[in-house]
């Protein structure tokens, strides 16, 4: 993907919304959300690559519990981005290269993105079996995706063509998650410039 420094900041909040802290850190809203949704997911791939080694009354639950977990990772990445466009993120470190940024900034993107379109093939998914099971949010009914009406193999194609696209995601978030790790921790413990403390607040801040 290739990425403008104009389209990296144009997903930068407009200059007079209010900073989030005053030190180089997210505020609190945002490293809640996070942390929560960063736990889900992780949670979410764990349960989506072992529900099938469970036998059937286990594994509707495993499979239920990784549907309203995903869902809720849905619901909180709208609300997650709401907030971000409304809320100035901490700058970047001034050291920091425009390759650095850009690449930054694209990483950030692609997690929005995923983490919207990785639910969505899910509940997809779960809707196109042929006798799909009712879908809830921790209990509470959801519909299923409202699908055209196609011929059994029809809704044969689009259950594989969604499966499949749900399982690559999920490997693409990991290869996604491995180059954030990777930068995150290259920069605090390499460069020593404490970038990991702008998301993890149990870390001395780097003040500005
Ligand atoms: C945080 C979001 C999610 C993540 C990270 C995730 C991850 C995964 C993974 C890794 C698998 C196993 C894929 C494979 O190797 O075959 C899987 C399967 C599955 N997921 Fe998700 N998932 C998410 C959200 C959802 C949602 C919201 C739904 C439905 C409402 C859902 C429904 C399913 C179903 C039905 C399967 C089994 C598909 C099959 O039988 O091949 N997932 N998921
Ligand atoms: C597991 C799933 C994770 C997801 C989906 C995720 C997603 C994101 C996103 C979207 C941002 C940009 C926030 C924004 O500007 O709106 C971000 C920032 C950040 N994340 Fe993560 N993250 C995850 C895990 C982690 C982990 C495990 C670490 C720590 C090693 C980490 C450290 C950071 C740091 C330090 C920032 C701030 C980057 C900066 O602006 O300098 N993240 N993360």
């Amino acid at each position: 993907m290739s990425l403008s420094v104009e389209t990296a900041a144009s997903f930068a909040p407009e200059p007079n919304l209010a900073p989030e802290a005053e030190t180089d850190r997210y505020g609190a809203v945002a490293i809640g959300l996070h942390w929560t949704i960063a736990g889900l997911i992780l949670l979410n791939l764990a349960l989506g690559w072992t529900f099938r080694q469970y036998t059937p009354p286990i594994r509707r639950l495993v499979m239920s519990t990784h549907e309203s977990i995903g869902l809720t990772v849905l619901i909180l990445t709208v609300v997650r981005f709401g907030w971000r466009l409304a809320h100035r993120p901490p700058p970047f470190a001034s050291h920091l290269s425009r390759l650095e940024r850009t690449a930054a900034t694209a990483v950030h993107l692609g997690f929005y993105a995923l983490l919207l379109v990785l639910p969505v093939a899910g509940w997809l998914t779960a809707s196109a079996f042929p006798k799909p099971k009712p879908l809830a949010l921790w209990g509470l009914p959801v519909p299923f995706a409202p699908l055209p009406a196609l011929t059994p193999e029809g809704r044969h194609a689009l259950l594989n063509g969604s499966a499949t696209l749900h399982a690559r995601l999920a490997w693409l978030f990991v290869a996604l998650l491995t180059l954030h790790l990777a930068g995150a921790l290259k920069h605090q413990f390499l460069d020593r410039d404490r970038a990991l403390s702008r998301m993890a607040p149990w870390l001395a801040p780097a003040k500005r």
